[in-house]
């Protein structure tokens, strides 16, 4: 995508006279669904069980202060195509740190049958686990990008796998390193995608409350990064952070300016997915996709000794079911608002 190819206008959200109309889901009803993914599936056991976030549409007030500066961004390679029906919202699976084997597992397992029976447009994952509990190789994403996830997002374990720095040098791969990281780091931050014509970029960040690294303002980077972002298009955030409140604060902060921001890195799922009020969905954290039975994703006897002794001990990937929490985000084409968010949990799934 060129920086400069850029509709008119620095309302990222324009302020709708028909808003109230939209509100109520009359204003596009003919042109596709309107019931939630859970709705449509509704034979599926976890959504007769209850299992079902369906966020409110609030008021919409519109974004300013954003001017369409153009830097040449003729350098990246050009946006990924991928297919779809023109007319329908924008379905993003987002998925929770893939953690090791089991994880990988129950990624090949759960996202293309959510892709199919959700009409799943775009699946972001963050993979910064997925090699033996410590980083992403090569492989191990190419596994991933095998199961359909379409962007990897990273975190802190970014550099746990040696080979990462020649991965990450290959701009062919959709695999993000946290945008924030200090100028001169290989890799790169954003991507951009066209899906089903719709402008989509997307966005990996780490936060730096109890994080220990070395990490610019993740705030005022995100800032930057939307001075230079197309008005017309789709933004997605993975803010991997440990401070709930930093991510909270995060989905405050980019609130009516991108479309979606979800935490990752703790691997406890948050139960807070809502639309905050001018318009971006949001989630603390999405949690995991990994073992079950385990201390974030590690065997359990392991890391409670670590605990219980102080003592160095070595961690190994625990065995046996596994779990998978994701959200479906839902994006209002047109006006690149969230529509709704909702939580794809999948708990004890034996392989
Ligand atoms: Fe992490
Ligand atoms: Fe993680």
């Amino acid at each position: 995508m060129r920086a400069d190819d850029q509709s008119s206008g620095n309302e990222w959200f324009p302020d709708d006279s028909d808003e109230g109309e939209r509100a109520t889901g009359d204003g596009e009803s003919d042109e596709y669904d309107e019931s939630s993914p859970d709705q449509q599936a509704s034979d599926d056991p976890a959504v007769q069980a209850g299992e079902r976030n369906v966020a409110a549409w609030h008021p919409v007030a519109a974004a300013s202060g954003y001017p369409p500066d153009s830097p040449s961004s003729a350098s990246r390679p050009p946006p990924r195509m991928l297919p779809g029906d023109e007319r329908a919202p924008l379905r993003i699976l987002a998925v929770g740190d893939i953690f090791g084997g089991p994880g990988r597992d129950v990624a090949r397992a759960m996202i293309p049958r959510l892709r199919r029976e959700r009409s799943i447009d775009l699946v972001i994952a963050n993979g910064e686990n997925a090699a033996g509990g410590r980083g992403l190789t090569r492989s191990t994403a190419d596994e991933l990008f095998g199961a359909g996830i379409d962007v990897l997002t990273l975190g802190n374990h970014t550099w746990s796998q040696r080979e990462m720095e020649t991965v990450l040098k290959d701009e062919t791969l959709p695999i993000l390193r946290p945008l924030n990281y200090p100028p001169g780091v290989p890799g790169r931050g954003f991507l951009d995608l066209h899906v089903r014509g719709t402008r989509v970029r997307v966005v990996s960040l780490m936060g730096r409350v109890f994080m220990g690294e070395s990490l610019d303002d993740a705030f005022r980077t995100m800032d930057d990064l939307l001075q230079i972002t197309p008005d017309d298009a789709a933004v997605f955030v993975d803010f991997h952070a440990e401070a709930t409140s930093e991510k909270v604060a995060m989905g405050w902060h980019l609130d009516g300016r991108v479309s979606a921001v979800w935490g990752t890195h703790t691997h406890v799922p948050t139960a807070d997915a809502r639309i905050l009020p001018s318009g971006t969905a949001f989630v603390t954290d999405l949690g995991m996709t990994g073992p079950q039975n385990s201390i974030i994703g590690s065997a359990v006897p392991q890391v409670l000794q670590r605990f219980l002794t102080g003592m160095p001990v070595r961690f190994t990937v625990a065995t046996g079911p596994a779990t998978f929490n994701a959200v479906i985000i839902e994006i209002d084409r047109r006006t690149r608002r969230g529509r709704g968010i909702w939580r794809r949990d999948h708990w004890d799934v034996v392989l």
